[in-house]
């Protein structure tokens, strides 16, 4: 697992947190990962798994040692070399998760209580140019 950025958040997630990040995906590369995870636990609330190899975006959670049922985005609208922004915002029910201002799923929380989410992880195969982190006005 190579670690790209990995940001401790000790209050926790709330509803309106938005993680933005830019970046390219390097050639040959196989797969990256958002993780939004639970610090005091092994929990992983929320894995965002791009694979290059099948080009289909993964998600899924880790819970009670072990991964859930496996939610699969349609689309793949990565390209090697082409920059990118994905954006995932959170609401009280769901993960948004936007690339290049589409909206490309929702997936809805597992880990109810937000506040126990506390990293934010990329790990393997993306070259970051920025990766902005801010909570919006929820309304
Ligand atoms: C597994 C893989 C994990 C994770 C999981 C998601 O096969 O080893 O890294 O991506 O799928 O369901």
């Amino acid at each position: 697992m190579a670690l790209q950025f990995e940001a401790s958040c000790p209050n926790g997630l709330c509803p309106g947190w938005s993680v933005i990040l830019k970046g390219e995906i390097p050639a040959e590369a196989n797969k990256f990962e958002i993780n939004f995870l639970c610090e005091h636990d092994d929990r992983i609330a929320f894995h965002f798994n791009p694979r290059f190899t099948e080009s289909d975006i993964i998600c899924n959670s880790y819970l009670a040692n072990h991964w859930g049922q496996e939610e699969r985005v349609s689309n793949f609208p990565f390209g090697v070399e082409e920059p990118f922004q994905i954006e995932i915002y959170s609401d009280n029910d769901n993960f948004n998760v936007y690339i290049d201002e589409t909206m490309v799923m929702q997936y809805k929380h597992r880990v109810e209580e937000l506040k126990t989410i506390t990293k934010v992880q990329v790990v393997n195969d993306i070259t970051i140019s920025s990766l902005e982190i801010t909570k919006k006005h929820f309304f």
